[in-house]
């Protein structure tokens, strides 16, 4: 177990950074809340109030999948995962490639039910899919056959918002999102950049209680990702929704985060250590990075995921 982790009743690990505990279990969190005072490392965080409800809990969350060649073995993805995010909150969980991210995604989204152990939105025990929730994943879900005015207008169709009204509002989304002289073309006729453009404003309108994305940005050069998680940066700050956010780039998840959880390495991954990023908001995702407690919280950061990073390539190898 790494220094300063303190083992948790149900198994799961809460970590100690400068004093303050950072618990992954809903049972713990109201103590933690009440002990720390919601302060974080370097002065106050832009962390939940106390008080401020539990948007998302995983709770024990194991997920198996058949192993390869063999009817009676199981790959254990991920195992006894406990992450929780507040409502309001920005969460990411960075881990090495393969270490389950998407597979917590999915049982978030409720695409997948967990094994063992079970998940809340906003108190209730989700059984079905989580309607909730705006998924936007690292491929682009645009339906090619559609304008990008079209696209964004979908959701609004499938919930009966008659026609006129959902144009009009698809409209202000992509005035929104900088594509309203792009409204009449097609995915194939957008860049890789206003395609997520696109698929950020079809998210949004729905008005989802919680967004789960998954590497949105991965698929961009730098510099459209860089604006990208700046546009993100904009409307998530409007309205503040809580997010669940799954990338491998550690800048990307500081930099966007109110707390960044690590996974281990798999099989059978699990958070490991989580951080406080209490760097202060507004942020600008390249600006940000040159504040010198980006660079501390980099540091450490870095120490616990590169020693998974190492192992899963271990793994890979052999
Ligand atoms: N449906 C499935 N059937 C069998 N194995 C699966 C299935 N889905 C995921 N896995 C396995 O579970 C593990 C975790 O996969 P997952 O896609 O969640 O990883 P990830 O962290 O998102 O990886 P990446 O960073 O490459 O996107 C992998 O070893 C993968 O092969
Ligand atoms: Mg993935």
């Amino acid at each position: 177990m790494p220094d300063g982790s303190v083992p948790m009743p149900d198994g799961s690990v809460s970590m100690l950074h400068g004093g303050v505990p950072v618990l992954e279990d809903a049972r713990g969190a109201s103590a933690a809340c009440a002990s720390a005072g919601w302060r974080g490392v370097h002065g106050v965080s832009a962390l939940p109030e106390p008080g401020t409800a539990l948007a998302l809990v995983l709770d024990d969350v194991t997920c198996t999948f058949p192993a390869r060649g063999s009817a009676r073995e199981v790959y254990t993805a991920v195992r006894g995962v406990s992450l929780t995010v507040y409502d309001g909150e920005f969460v990411s969980v960075v881990g090495p490639t393969g270490c389950g991210k998407s597979t917590l995604l999915n049982v978030a989204a409720g695409l997948l039910a967990p094994t063992t152990g079970e998940v809340q939105v906003f108190g209730e025990r989700l059984t079905g899919l989580n309607r909730g929730a705006g998924y936007l994943f690292q491929s682009d879900a645009l339906f090619p056959w559609r304008t990008a005015l079209d696209n964004v207008v979908a959701g609004l169709e499938f919930r009966g918002v008659a026609r006129s009204q959902a144009r009009s509002r698809a409209m202000e989304w992509l005035r929104r999102v900088g594509l309203a002289a792009h409204a009449a073309k097609y995915p194939h006729e957008l860049s890789g950049g206003m395609r997520k453009r696109v698929a950020l404003a079809q998210t949004w309108i729905l008005g989802p209680r919680m967004l789960l994305m998954d590497e949105p940005f991965s698929a961009l050069d730098v510099q459209t990702r860089q604006l990208m998680e700046n546009e993100l940066l904009d409307l998530w700050s409007q309205d503040r929704r809580c997010v669940l956010f799954v990338t491998h780039d550690l800048e990307e998840a500081i930099a966007l985060s109110d707390r960044v959880v690590v996974l281990s390495a798999g099989p059978a991954s699990h958070p490991i250590e989580s951080f406080r990023v209490d760097l202060p908001r507004p942020r600008d995702v390249q600006e940000i990075a040159l504040h010198p407690h980006y660079v501390e919280l980099h540091a450490a950061i870095w120490q616990a995921l590169k020693q998974e990073v190492l192992k899963a390539h271990e793994r890979i190898d052999a």
